[in-house]
């Protein structure tokens, strides 16, 4: 293994639509940046797998919506959990950064009359989504590509961060060290800005709708350097991911199809969500996955455990035209989605919580920034469909800005001795690699995917809570006893052994925030505390230096 180091100005860590629109923004203020990430660029991370769309007001061209109306929608949505600062940026900036995307050269839907096509999406009063088809994530990271490369901007692939750089105050950032993926190599990157951007962790869950990167390492690392995380109790499962084959189970079927007029209906072919809401199919996440789980618990869901979503209704012309992925994913396996129903089950989709963030960027240690789905706050306590690549865009721009103006005021030599910290990695890699232990990694990750599903997923109480707190502990201690090969290229027991540890500490910081919040609120339901109280209109915030502590929300 070699030791390598680089030097930049502005680090980025993940090359998500957050990550990008961050490196994009610093590049044009004249910075020197660099994007680190574990997966390949461009190709892994969740902007690329989000279907169904961006919300925007765009009030001038149609009375009907307004900023207000899109601030109220994500509030309510988020069980007014959400921090009001973070809410009043994203709806006001949201429209400026679409057409600007467009501008990258991402090409939105458009009605006859040209202007942007908008569709409904779940708990909001306007139909206010704007999409490219059902593959608007994707269309956006076709974009940012481009814009990206007439940028110059340096990136790194296939490498897993694995610390922060902290100068001897612990208070100051001053980059990052992670590994090489393909030959084990140790990476220095001095920075004199760095932004997280690294996404959420649906894979704490055996069923997510995300990429097999999001195993919440923005979280961790943050975390052991003293990084102020908040609501992570706050945790989104998708009311609709694939149920079978097995190989394709929680992937993601998008909102649009409700948002297109699909219908959720049980074994009794009862159209089942008026039951629970009169906003129907279009009600919020939350609330529909919660629903669909109780019509499987009280025996009327499909024999495979899930529900059915149906289009056969709609003409087939509009659903070739709007859910084209929705069409060639079932076709896959043999279903026709324009004469059959798809079968349904709630996904884990979307961290709410993460890194606490102030309306620039800025989290609570110097030269570090944040941006997108490791970040805490804008969504409170339950997201609005199409209000997630909104957040990319909007922060992902701010905190390039913001990491850009602290560059600039930065003296160009980056004092950090990296010897110590060098030092201790290679301990890691060397405890590691080649340690004849009783445990493969992967059942281990396995282990706590499963934990974390029966115990802190969609319906919580305190015994279940406890439960998972002390089958977490045995899993704690198996995690030093891993049977890791001797390779140093793509060795991938090593990086699941890492990614397992980031794992288990987050699932540590879910689980003691779902035992603090003793009510239910937005995607955090407590079957011993079913009601929402007004005692809990707080955040809960956790820091590795200090005690759990508490922010109350004021929306005067
Ligand atoms: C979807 O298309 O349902 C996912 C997009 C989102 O989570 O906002």
């Amino acid at each position: 293994m070699n030791i390598k180091e680089y030097t930049t100005d502005i680090l980025v860590i993940g090359s998500g639509g957050a990550g990008c629109r961050a490196a994009i923004e610093a590049s044009k203020q004249d910075q020197k940046v660099t994007i680190v990430t574990k997966g390949l660029a461009f190709k892994s991370g969740c902007t690329n797998l989000a279907e169904g769309g961006y919300n925007a007001v765009f009030g001038y061209k149609d009375p009907e919506d307004s900023l207000q109306l899109h601030i109220q929608d994500t509030l309510k949505g988020g069980a007014f959990l959400n921090d009001p600062k973070l809410i009043n940026k994203l709806v006001k900036e949201s429209p400026k950064r679409l057409i600007e995307l467009e501008t990258f050269g991402c090409l939105f839907d458009r009605q006859d009359d040209g202007r942007l096509d908008q569709r409904a999406f779940g708990g909001q009063c306007y139909r206010r989504t704007c999409y490219q088809g059902d593959q608007t994530g994707h269309e956006m990271m076709i974009g940012l590509k481009q814009e990206l490369i007439k940028e110059n901007v340096t990136i790194f692939e296939e490498i897993m961060v694995t610390n922060l750089l902290l100068d001897d105050s612990n208070k100051k950032v001053l980059g990052c060290i992670g590994i090489s993926q393909k030959n084990s190599d140790i990476m220095i990157f001095k920075a004199k800005s760095t932004i997280i951007t690294s996404g959420g962790a649906g894979w704490l869950y055996p069923v997510t709708s995300n990429a097999a990167q999001k195993t919440g390492d923005g979280y961790a690392i943050a975390y052991r350097a003293g990084v102020d995380l908040m609501d992570m109790e706050m945790v989104q499962f998708h009311p609709t991911g694939m149920l079978s084959p097995k190989s394709r189970k929680g992937v993601l079927i998008t909102e649009a199809v409700r948002g297109e007029g699909g219908h959720l209906i049980n074994n009794k072919n009862e159209r089942f969500m008026t039951n629970y809401d009169p906003r129907g199919e279009l009600a919020t996440r939350d609330i529909v996955a919660r629903a669909i789980y109780n019509e499987i618990q009280e025996g009327r869901g499909t024999f495979n455990g899930g529900v059915y979503l149906s289009v056969a209704h709609l003409p087939s012309k509009q659903i070739e035209e709007k859910l084209e992925t929705m069409v060639l994913q079932f076709e896959d396996i043999g279903i026709d989605i324009r004469k059959e129903p798809m079968e349904v089950a709630p996904t884990a989709h979307h961290f709410m919580g993460g890194i606490r963030i102030d309306e620039n960027c800025n989290t609570n240690l110097e030269n570090l920034y944040a941006a997108g789905e490791v970040t805490s706050g804008v969504h409170g306590a339950n997201r609005l469909g199409g209000n997630a690549l909104a957040d990319t865009q909007v922060f992902g721009r701010q905190a390039g800005l913001t990491a850009a103006e602290n560059a600039s005021k930065t003296d160009s030599n980056i004092n950090y001795d990296s010897t110590k910290s060098i030092q201790e990695e290679i301990g890691l890699l060397n405890s590691l690699i080649g340690n004849d232990g009783k445990y493969k990694p992967s059942d281990l990750k396995l282990e706590l995917e499963n934990i974390m599903w029966d115990h802190v997923a969609i319906i919580r109480d305190e015994e279940g809570l406890k439960t998972a707190i002390k089958k977490l502990d045995q899993l704690r201690e198996k995690i030093t006893n891993v049977k890791i090969s001797s390779d140093e290229n793509y060795n991938i027991d090593l990086q699941t052994t890492l990614e397992l540890d980031n794992m288990i500490q987050i699932a540590y910081l879910i689980i003691e925030s779902a035992i603090a919040r003793k009510e239910s609120r937005g995607a955090h339901y407590r079957s011993d505390f079913p009601e929402k109280s007004n005692e809990y209109e707080k955040s809960f915030i956790v820091n590795n230096n200090k005690d759990m502590t508490t922010v109350i929300r004021d929306f005067l």
